[in-house]
């Protein structure tokens, strides 16, 4: 079991660099399937989602090295085989070997996918498309047995734009006979990185990023080549901890167009940021101001940093009222901030937040990756030590979190039991 001790009311100058999206690359690897030529990631955050599916890919069959950040991997002998709950029940995006294992080999045995538990998360819509393009699903107590002749690319509309659909129809349409198009698709920036690894390949898809892409079907793809574009949960959450612990704080290798969201919000706020080429500066803000925030698909407010927002709301003076569209189970972090002396009244999935309150180190517990960082950064602001329990699942998504910090002058300390 691991925990993590800050001792809080550091203020950290300095550059955080910033590591490739972890939403991005758990589907980057996933989609390498999709060709026996050689495929070469780069800019791969070291993450435990990441370990994961490097043993998930040399289990099928897969030769991977991973090193400086650079992901190689050739799954010339990568064969069809089940996916059992064991590796599918450690993250979410295992649900993308349903999409590629179905191109490739026209059939894939996988149990349900895991994730943090923010939501019920079905996948009906990627099942829907699935079966819309031909293929038949047995299901039976989360383990699905999936097998098409040949996929066939179709017309596919969402009731809504789930991210993981978008990516899973893009990687079943991308050898499907004929054109797909995805009508309401997702437009977060990971897909089009997806779609950029795709096209590497040869393949041919047209309108990533915005609401209407088009697949047309090839025979087959060649050697592939992607960069991961900047974790912008990652960024995001620096730049909350900037705010209200910076000192010439900056948060480098971002693309600031994937954060305006966020920056709006800490403008409104009262942070004063320095926008750079790849960077953003910030210090510490007194007299913060109070701001609504209601989470929403891309380019809205996104749901992933939702959480560590609702710490930095506590430090805003005034009621902010904070609303989650997206999951229905994204405020189970409230009780330990509450705990740590905040004010926060939650319900549904709205909470009300009153600032600006002290907070006090306390023994708390991270209930999901972004309740995690929620905490990290109330553990940061707060007088005395906070201890955090089951941060296996912040470390999840944050790469070399504590070095991080603690190199810009945080005081935190890893704690293995
Ligand atoms: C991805 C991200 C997650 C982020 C989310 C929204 C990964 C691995 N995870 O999750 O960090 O919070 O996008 O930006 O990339 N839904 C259905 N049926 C479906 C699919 C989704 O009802 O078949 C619902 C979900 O329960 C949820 C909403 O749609 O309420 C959004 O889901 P989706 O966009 O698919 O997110 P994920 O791909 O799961």
């Amino acid at each position: 079991m691991k925990k993590i001790v800050i001792e809080g009311n550091h203020l950290l100058s300095g550059t955080v660099h910033i590591g490739g999206a972890k939403n991005s690359v758990v589907a980057l690897i996933p989609a390498s399937i999709l060709t026996k030529g050689k495929c070469v990631i780069e800019n791969v955050p070291d993450i435990s989602d990441v370990r994961i599916l490097i043993d998930t890919l040399k289990y099928l069959g897969s030769k991977v090295t991973f090193k400086d950040e650079v992901l190689t991997i050739d799954n010339s002998n990568v064969e069809p085989k089940a996916i059992s709950e064991e590796f599918a029940s450690k993250i979410r995006a295992s649900y993308y070997f349903m999409g590629s294992f179905l191109s490739r080999f026209n059939t894939v045995d996988i149990s349900c996918p895991g994730g943090c538990v923010i939501g019920t998360r079905p996948i009906d819509i990627h099942l829907e498309a699935f079966s819309k393009m031909g293929v038949k699903i047995k299901e039976d107590d989360g383990h699905y047995v999936m097998n098409t002749k040949k996929l066939e690319g179709k017309n596919i509309f969402f009731n809504f734009p789930s991210v993981g659909a978008t990516i899973n129809v893009m990687l079943s349409a991308v050898l499907a006979k004929g054109k797909t198009k995805i009508i309401n698709a997702a437009t977060e920036p990971e897909i089009t990185n997806v779609a950029s690894f795709l096209n590497s390949m040869g393949a041919k898809v047209f309108g990533a990023g915005t609401s209407t892409i088009e697949i047309t079907g090839v025979e087959e793809l060649h050697d592939g080549y992607v960069k991961v574009i900047p974790d912008r949960i990652e960024a995001g959450t620096y730049l909350i901890i900037g705010s209200l612990l910076g000192r010439n704080f900056k948060v480098d290798d971002i693309i600031e167009e994937h954060l305006y969201a966020l920056i709006s919000k800490l403008e409104d706020a009262g942070v004063k940021l320095k926008v750079g080429k790849n960077s953003i500066t910030v210090n510490k803000t007194k007299n913060l101001k109070a701001v609504n925030i209601k989470t929403g698909v891309y380019p809205g407010f996104v749901t992933d940093l939702g959480q560590p927002m609702s710490a930095f709301l506590t430090q805003c003076e005034g009621e902010s009222l904070f609303e989650e569209t997206i999951y229905e189970n994204r405020l189970r972090h409230v009780p330990h901030l509450n705990n740590m002396g905040a004010d926060i009244k939650a319900f549904d999935k709205k909470a009300i937040i009153r600032g600006k309150t002290n907070l006090v180190g306390r023994k708390v517990k991270a209930t999901d990756l972004r309740a995690g960082a929620a905490m990290l950064i109330a553990g940061m602001v707060a007088n005395g030590t906070t201890t955090i329990y089951n941060i296996e699942h912040l470390l999840r998504g944050y790469e070399r979190l504590v070095d991080k910090l603690n190199n810009v002058g945080a005081n935190i300390k890893l704690i293995d039991e």
